[in-house]
């Protein structure tokens, strides 16, 4: 049996009725940006992260976007951010003329605390914590930072839709939470989509008014800003989604557990749950030395596995003026050269995951 890394047709299948209905009732009504599907999504999905206000746009990448311009970081200030951070997490502030300033990860992956504070300088105007693989950082560490020096934090939650912090949901910690609903995110529409929560007033209009050419009132354009929307069929979908979140994670977290007691394989070093955190599992990141030869084993089994992700920033063409090297970071390094995900989804099969599990388990080196 082939075993896909995601098959998104899965989840659709299983609540076909009601993103069937979403959407139509969204193509019938006629209005198709800036509507109330997008307000309803809006008010429900930052009331289900407890924060007062979201701002749907176009993408996790446009959020990112514009939270940083939104708190008016640009040239000459510095963003901390994860050297293990995604590409997006990054151009985030570079789209902004901002400096990203690297540290290196813990061991679930985050930003690590203990090494935020000697990255502080006078120019560092926030701290952008990216939430990978589905676990959030050690935001309580975190925030107390944040606080004592005065910094923004933007947290990127692109993959953690859910994921919870002693109980508190991550994204409710920052000055501005940015979310993506690409399809295989844990909370995913049926196309590209985005959102940036914030309790603050005055920012909330200015996300808005970002979103929208800059302009609160049409054709008044107070400030520049862009066309990024999150558009009515999108927002329709995606109230479906947010009606079964905590059941799609549910199941992926059963999953993880079965991968977590399956696995048995001491080549293969499973992903570790930090203390009073719970895992939503976009993504299951194990690591092994072997990675290439695990990769080839798998696909033999008939199981297909990811990278996420093979370059990190500082190593990525695009950034090559930063003038850094192989060995500048080299956690980060070793999880770039190590990093394997397993398939983890809604609608995976319990006798796919056993064909994962005997799969990895059978891995030699
Ligand atoms: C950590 C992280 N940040 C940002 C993004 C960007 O989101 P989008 O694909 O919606 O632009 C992603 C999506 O892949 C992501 O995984």
């Amino acid at each position: 049996m082939q075993v896909p890394f995601i098959a998104l047709k899965r989840q659709y299948d299983m609540f076909q009725q009601e993103y069937e209905e979403a959407v139509l009732r969204a193509l019938r009504s006629g209005w198709y940006v800036l509507g109330n599907e997008l307000q309803t999504i809006e008010r429900d999905f930052s009331a289900y992260i407890g924060m007062k206000h979201g701002i749907g746009v176009n993408s996790g990448q446009d959020a990112l976007i514009l939270a940083v311009r939104a708190l008016g970081i640009g040239p000459g200030d510095e963003v901390i951010t994860q050297s293990n951070a995604f590409i997006a997490s990054v151009l985030g502030i570079t789209e902004n003329g901002a400096k990203p300033v690297l540290v290196e990860p813990d061991e679930y992956f985050g930003l690590n605390p203990e090494r935020l504070e000697a990255a502080i300088t006078p120019r560092t105007k926030a701290i952008l914590p990216v939430h990978l693989y589905g676990q959030a950082c050690d935001m309580e560490k975190i925030h107390a930072i944040a606080r004592k020096h005065g910094l923004y934090i933007i947290e990127d939650c692109a993959q953690c839709h859910g994921a919870t912090v002693n109980g508190r949901k991550a994204g409710s910690f920052s000055d501005i939470a940015c979310f993506s609903f690409y399809p295989t995110k844990p909370l995913g529409a049926l196309g590209d989509g985005g959102m940036a929560l914030t309790n603050d007033d005055q920012l909330a209009r200015k996300l808005r008014m970002l979103r929208f050419y800059g302009s609160e009132v049409k054709y008044v354009n107070e400030i520049t800003g862009i066309n990024s929307r999150l558009d009515e069929v999108q927002a329709a979908v995606l109230g479906v989604g947010l009606k079964h979140l905590e059941e799609c994670n549910a199941r992926r977290q059963e999953i993880a557990a079965m991968y977590t007691s399956g696995i048995v394989n001491p080549l293969v070093k499973l992903p570790q749950v930090r203390n009073g955190c719970t895992h939503v599992y976009h993504l299951y990141a194990v690591l092994c030395k072997e990675r290439a030869a695990l990769l080839k084993h798998l696909e033999a089994c008939g199981v297909q596995a990811q990278v996420h992700y093979p370059i990190p920033p500082h190593l990525s063409p695009c950034y090559a003026d930063w003038g850094l090297g192989r060995g500048d970071f080299p956690l980060t390094e070793r999880y770039a050269d190590e990093e394997v995900s397993l398939p983890i989804y809604m609608g995976m099969p319990d006798e796919e995951v056993r064909q994962v599990i005997d799969a990895v388990n059978s891995f030699a080196g």
